[in-house]
């Protein structure tokens, strides 16, 4: 099955390489990369598996992308959330070359169309636009990273491998939450993606469902050390939320202002709302990976939480 994929040098799109490799589907990928990054360390990892980087680019996609394109089974997008705009005239090249599925970036927690989180509205922008040519889809949420997931430790053992610890618990911490080791996405991909159950459906595949508080427990259980807890109460965080949705809805385009409003949001949809869950994904119309894969083996928390106590995890994006 040949694969195309768009961001194969990111954290996700390693996770996507990786699974598609360990398949015992035979996938022939190509990764398309910015002219800029062509020869990136990221990008050289790659070739060194076997997958072949070809320079693209996603603002001008007719020429070059329409060629690489065609003849293409499954293009999968795992771009950075700046570049997810440029999707549309992806899809449109896409639709152009005849592609038989396309993978629009989402590998998120699961959260409604509109209203809630303004980066799952640009993501649910392109999708319309997907709809909207009738290009064939495949739309793939993951839940929440294991690896933002983890609260450091007072000995400090594990800020090693910490991206952004969860130091606070949203509201009282019992709010259930779909989640999943960033390794794992790729190998639910490569089982959604050669699946025709899946074609023009979304698909919802996590590892677990834990609230904080089930987290903390872990954690200690498994350190011995014990660790203080301090929550965040809904107001506080809504009112964090306000905040900066109004500095954007003024017109602040600051990375920092935005990225602040992105990871609130996420907080207030997953961790109050509860809007990471099965059965909230249910009713918005995914199909469950546990339901069409129960088969699937998967990293456990407790085998990620090992694997950060024995220094083994890697932290992302390093
Ligand atoms: N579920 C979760 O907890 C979670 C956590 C993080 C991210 N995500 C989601 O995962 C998806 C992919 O995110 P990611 O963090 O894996 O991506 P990433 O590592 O930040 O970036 C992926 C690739 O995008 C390419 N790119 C294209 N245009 C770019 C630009 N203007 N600036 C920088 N890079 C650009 C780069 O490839 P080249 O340099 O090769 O061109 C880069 O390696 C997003 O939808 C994000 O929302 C989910």
């Amino acid at each position: 099955m040949k694969v195309v994929i768009i961001g194969a040098s990111g954290e996700t799109g390693r996770s996507i390489v990786n699974g598609l490799l360990e398949s015992a589907i035979e996938f022939e990928i190509t990764a398309v990369s910015r002219e800029l990054s062509i020869n990136s360390k990221s990008n050289d990892e790659l070739r060194k598996l076997g997958v072949q980087v070809v320079a693209g680019d996603l603002k001008d996609p007719e020429n070059d992308l329409i060629r690489l394109l065609t003849r293409c089974d499954v293009v999968i997008s795992s771009v950075t959330a700046a570049a997810l705009p440029d999707q549309i005239l992806l899809s449109d090249a896409a639709k152009k070359a005849g592609v038989g599925r396309f993978i629009p970036c989402f590998f998120g927690p699961v959260a409604p169309p509109k209203g809630v989180m303004k980066l799952r509205e640009t993501k649910e922008d392109v999708l319309n636009h997907i709809k909207k040519i009738y290009l064939p889809y495949t739309v793939i949420d993951a839940g929440w990273w294991y690896q933002l997931s983890a609260p450091r430790l007072p000995s400090g053992r594990i800020d090693y491998g910490l991206l952004a610890p969860m130091e606070r618990l949203l509201g009282d911490g019992s709010v259930p939450s779909a989640l999943t080791h960033v390794r794992d996405i790729g190998r639910y991909v490569a089982r959604i993606v050669a699946d025709p159950r899946t074609l023009n459906k979304m698909v919802f595949a996590y590892n677990e469902l834990l609230t904080q508080e089930q987290i903390f427990d872990k954690l200690e259980k498994l350190s011995g050390e014990k660790l203080e807890r301090s929550y965040v109460s809904e107001a506080e965080l809504k009112a964090e939320v306000a905040k900066f949705e109004e500095l954007v809805r003024n017109g602040s385009t600051d990375p920092m202002i935005i990225q602040r409003l992105w990871a609130y949001q996420y907080r207030y949809s997953w961790g109050i709302r509860g809007d990471n869950t099965p059965e909230s994904a249910k009713y918005l119309g995914y199909l469950l990976g546990k339901e069409l894969y129960p088969d699937m083996d998967f990293t456990t928390f407790d085998g990620y939480l090992k694997e950060l106590l024995d220094g083994k995890a890697r932290k992302p994006y390093a």
